[in-house]
Parts: C-alpha cells; sequence; structure tokens
C-alpha cells in the first residue's frame, strides 16, 4: 500500500480558562506569532470553554487556527440541563470536539458508552471528533495498557466504518500524565501509539489504520514536545497547561511544523 504523509496535528484544550476577553487577547498575541510559520501543512485548533466559543470563532477566523469543544451532548437538543449540542457547537463555528477526556470521566462520571453516541453526533453534524485515550496508573502497573486501550477504542468506535475512523483524531493520554510534572517516555509513547496504530488496523483495515491521526498528549511542553513528535506513530500534540497562552501555543505550533517539514508531512 503506498503511504501518504499524515499532516500533523497541534491543538490546545484550554479546560476552564479563558474568558471571552482572555480569548480574544490571544489570539490578537498569536497572530503575529505564527505568521512565519508554515500553518498550511498543518491542522491547528484551540478547545476554548463554551462561553468563550462565540469569541473565539471571530478572533481566530482570520488565522489557520480552528476551533472545537471540550466535550458535548449525543441528543441535538432536549431535557439536558447543563448541556451543550453538536448542533450548537457547529453554529457556534467549531470543526472539532474532544470527548472522552482524561477530566471527564474522572470528575464527571463520564463512559466510552456515552462516549460512542457523542462519537455518532460528532461525524453526524460534521464535527471532527478528538477521542481521547489512555490508561490509568493502575493499568500500567498491572501491564495492561494496551488491552484497556483496545476496548476504549472498540467501545467508542464501535458503530462507525472504517472511513469514519480514518478522519477521527485520536489522542492518546495516559491519565497518569495528564497535569503531572512530566510527560510519558518517549519510547513508552511510541509503543502505546504503535499499539493503537495496530489495533485500528486489526479492527477497521490496514487503510484506516495507516490514516488515523494519533496525538500525544499528557505534560506537554516546549522542552519536551519535539521528541515526542518526531516519533514515527505521533501525529501531533495535545496540550493543556503549556498552551494556556499564546506564547506557549506559538513554541507548540513551531516544534509541530519543524517535525512536519522533517516527516515530510508539509507539502
Ligand atoms: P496538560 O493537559 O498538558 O496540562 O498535562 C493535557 C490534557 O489535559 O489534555
Amino acid at each position: 500500500m503506498m503511504t501518504v504523509p499524515r499532516r500533523l496535528v497541534a491543538g490546545t484544550g484550554w479546560k476552564m480558562n479563558n474568558d471571552a476577553a482572555a480569548t480574544r487577547r490571544y489570539a490578537a498575541e498569536l497572530a503575529p506569532r505564527l505568521a512565519g510559520l508554515p500553518t498550511a501543512a498543518l491542522d491547528l485548533y484551540v478547545l476554548p470553554p463554551f462561553t468563550s466559543l462565540h469569541a473565539a470563532a471571530e478572533a481566530f477566523a482570520a488565522g489557520p487556527v480552528a476551533i472545537g469543544g471540550q466535550n458535548m451532548h449525543w441528543d441535538d437538543a432536549g431535557a439536558w440541563t447543563g448541556e451543550v449540542s453538536a448542533p450548537m457547537l457547529r453554529e457556534a463555528g467549531c470543526r472539532y470536539v474532544a470527548l472522552a477526556h482524561s477530566e471527564r470521566l474522572a470528575h464527571f462520571g463520564e463512559t466510552y458508552e456515552a462516549v460512542r453516541r457523542k462519537i455518532n453526533a460528532a461525524f453526524r453534524h460534521g464535527l471532527t471528533p478528538i477521542l481521547c485515550l489512555g490508561e490509568t496508573a493502575e493499568d500500567r502497573a498491572a501491564d495492561r495498557a494496551d488491552a484497556v486501550l483496545g476496548g476504549q477504542l472498540e467501545t467508542a468506535l464501535a458503530d462507525q466504518p472504517p472511513e469514519r475512523v480514518a478522519e477521527a483524531i485520536l489522542a492518546y493520554e495516559p491519565r497518569w500524565a495528564i497535569g503531572a510534572a512530566a510527560a510519558a517516555a518517549p519510547d513508552y509513547v511510541s509503543a502505546r501509539h504503535a499499539a493503537i496504530r495496530a489495533l485500528v488496523s486489526r479492527r477497521w483495515g490496514a487503510a484506516a489504520g495507516q490514516a488515523v491521526r494519533i496525538v500525544y498528549g499528557g505534560s506537554v511542553d516546549a522542552e519536551n514536545g519535539a521528541a515526542l513528535v518526531a516519533l514515527a506513530d505521533v501525529d501531533g500534540l495535545f496540550v493543556g497547561r503549556a498552551a494556556w497562552t499564546a506564547q506557549g501555543f506559538a513554541a507548540i505550533v513551531a516544534i509541530v511544523a519543524q517535525a512536519a517539514m522533517t516527516k515530510g508531512a508539509a507539502p
């Protein structure tokens, strides 16, 4: 099979940070910092809080950065107090939605069965899902990380045909490495990404396995990012704290742009 280099991804989830005013400042500070970088070769996204989405859609409209939601409901509308739907995210200008983030699982009781329904809704409404996968520290200690990742993939993507799976972004975020002191070690990340790609190939076919982007997240910063995104099966970085400022995100984008050139993923 002919292999086409995958477009690399640089994205940041702001979590509960950056209100609308801060969002406008961030976008204004980011634009000149990205101006000299080959961003056309990359997929860039920021995931602001819901109340900042309209400001983000306006502020980022002229540049290369797309916006997305940090979560959403599986239904289009209805009696779901406190929730936001895929059509609402689309109306607000989103192209992406993150699903199954570790903080959703850990603090809000989210399950991969619910995520399966959310993935359906995302595709139904033209949102690219960023599906988070990751083992806990206990899973890692018990040497069952790949089995756990396989179960998460199987459940979340159960309803998807290969061509949909190929369009998703998979975010490998070991749950013990999020908000931690250090990212996972490159050789560990390399093994998990290879395992995830093999699982996708086995279940949805080699073409989907080859095409799907698998990004790494969990305590990525400007120091450790280059070694991680240089790995063969790592197709980008998903960053929290280190990209909550425009300066921080610009540094990450620069690292990913450099990797795109090295990997031949830039046009
Ligand atoms: P972190 O967050 O980079 O601050 O560890 C990553 C994430 O939650 O996706």
